[in-house]
């Protein structure tokens, strides 16, 4: 790895996020816990998302292959950035067959130097479709979506929202074992939930709460995005991919039919209801959409489209569906097929679909609900993972904010082949 600069000879300040003062890193302790990045070979990078470079590597002494995520660390000039801390922080904390397990975090001799140590995963779903020459048959979908609903029902049950469910966004492994990932979105939640930035979620993913501009975002956000997923897996395109934000109601208007207050009463109460108006289209659909599914996966992806989030099922109802237990019955993970790798061919395309998406990500909100405390005791092999975490750079992520614009983020199209 390179590695350009040696802080051995430099004192280490960190900002105490309980008492918001600077204490001075005793020498002993200036590297912290955390393994050396040289411990591992770096084969090739898979992936590259908005944050971070992704590698296959390979951990010397053991030979094992994992993937590292290096933090992407140019634009923050104050310290770590916040959708690291994030993922750091909720991936220690959760530990499930379906959600990518966070091995450790490693660094180099630069103090930008850090890396995520992942299990690593031959596949990402977007790279599959993109790739995949036949379609997956309708037991894999349901094998591939009770695995992601297992995950969801896990991380939902234990007080997360990922906030940025897409099919980028979802690992396979050679085992067809799926994995939930990327969770520098995702948010801790308590009940009753305080309002949170509505600007998360990729467009074509993104709730019609959020659309509309909920500060309220609930667990069904993710079942939203977990019904497009389904649809796209169906349909082997992305089922709503809207241009902008106002192409993005139409279509899915086009889908579902116009919303009323009747089927979701605090509709007229959403700040951009007014901005809006909905064109008028009452029919639903669905059956039209995908006119060989069986009625009771109409049903299944009808509850996971409920325009209420209120009334919107839960990941472990959608797990339970008879639609799960009719045939095609879903395929057992290990009679998932294996892929050839074709990740690095996409990247750069995928890339430029999720740059204006991530531009959504509010960073601010970090410190109002992420116990800081808690990430300085949980990474434990990361004691330099707040260094550098400043005052000022507290004040910059507010500012940032505050000023946001609301101007839409537009999607460029991923195209088939
Ligand atoms: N554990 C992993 N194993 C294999 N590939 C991965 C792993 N984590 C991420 N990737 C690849 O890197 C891409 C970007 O990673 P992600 O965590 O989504 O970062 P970003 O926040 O930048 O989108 C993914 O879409 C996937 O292709
Ligand atoms: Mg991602």
């Amino acid at each position: 790895m390179e590695e350009l600069d040696d802080y051995s000879n430099k004192k280490i300040s960190v900002l105490s996020l309980e008492k918001l003062t600077l204490f001075n890193v005793p020498d002993e302790y200036k590297y912290g816990n955390c393994n050396d990045v040289n411990d591992y070979e770096k084969l090739n990078r898979v992936g590259e998302g908005t944050y971070g470079v992704v590698y296959r590597a390979r951990h010397i002494k053991t030979n094992k292959i994992v993937a590292l995520k290096r933090v992407r660390m140019e634009e923050e000039k104050d310290g770590l950035p916040i959708s690291s801390l994030r993922e750091i922080n909720i991936l220690l904390n959760l530990r499930h067959k379906n959600i990518v397990e966070l091995k450790e975090v490693v660094v180099g001799k630069r103090l930008d130097s850090i890396f995520l140590v992942m299990e690593y995963c031959e596949q990402d779903l977007a790279n599959l479709l993109d790739n995949m020459i036949n379609h997956f048959t309708e037991a894999q979908v349901k094998c591939i979506m009770l695995q992601l609903l297992d995950g969801l029902d896990y991380m939902h049950e234990h007080f997360i929202i990922h906030r940025d469910l897409k099919v980028s966004n979802l690992l396979m492994n050679d085992n067809g074992t799926l994995k939930i990932a990327d969770f520098g979105l995702a948010r801790k939640f308590s009940i009753p939930n305080g309002p949170m930035t509505p600007r998360v979620v990729t467009l074509w993913y993104r709730a019609p709460e959020l659309l509309l501009g909920s500060k309220m975002q609930t667990t069904a956000i993710d079942i939203w995005s977990a019904a497009c997923i389904f649809g796209e897996l169906l349909l082997h395109k992305p089922l709503l991919p809207g241009r902008s934000e106002l192409n993005q109601i139409d279509l899915i208007i086009n889908l579902l039919g116009t919303p009323n207050e009747t089927i979701w009463p605090d509709l007229s109460s959403l700040k951009f209801f007014e901005n809006f108006s909905l064109k008028h289209q009452p029919y639903n659909n669905l059956k039209q959409t995908f006119p060989w599914l069986s009625q009771t996966g109409i049903d299944l992806m009808n509850s996971m489209f409920m325009y209420d989030p209120n009334k919107r099922a839960n990941a472990y109802k959608c797990m339970k569906s008879t639609y799960f237990k009719e045939k095609p019955l879903p395929c057992e993970p290990d009679l998932m097929p294996t892929f050839p790798q074709h990740r690095l061919k996409n990247t750069e395309k995928r890339k430029k679909q999720e740059q204006n998406a991530k531009d959504n990500n509010e960073k601010f909100d970090l410190f109002q609900n992420m116990d800081a405390k808690n990430i300085m005791k949980k990474s434990t092999s990361g004691s330099k993972i707040l260094v550098n975490v400043s005052k000022q750079s507290m004040k910059d992520n507010e500012k940032e904010s505050r000023s946001r614009s609301l101007s839409s983020s537009q999607e460029s199209k991923r195209t088939k082949h």
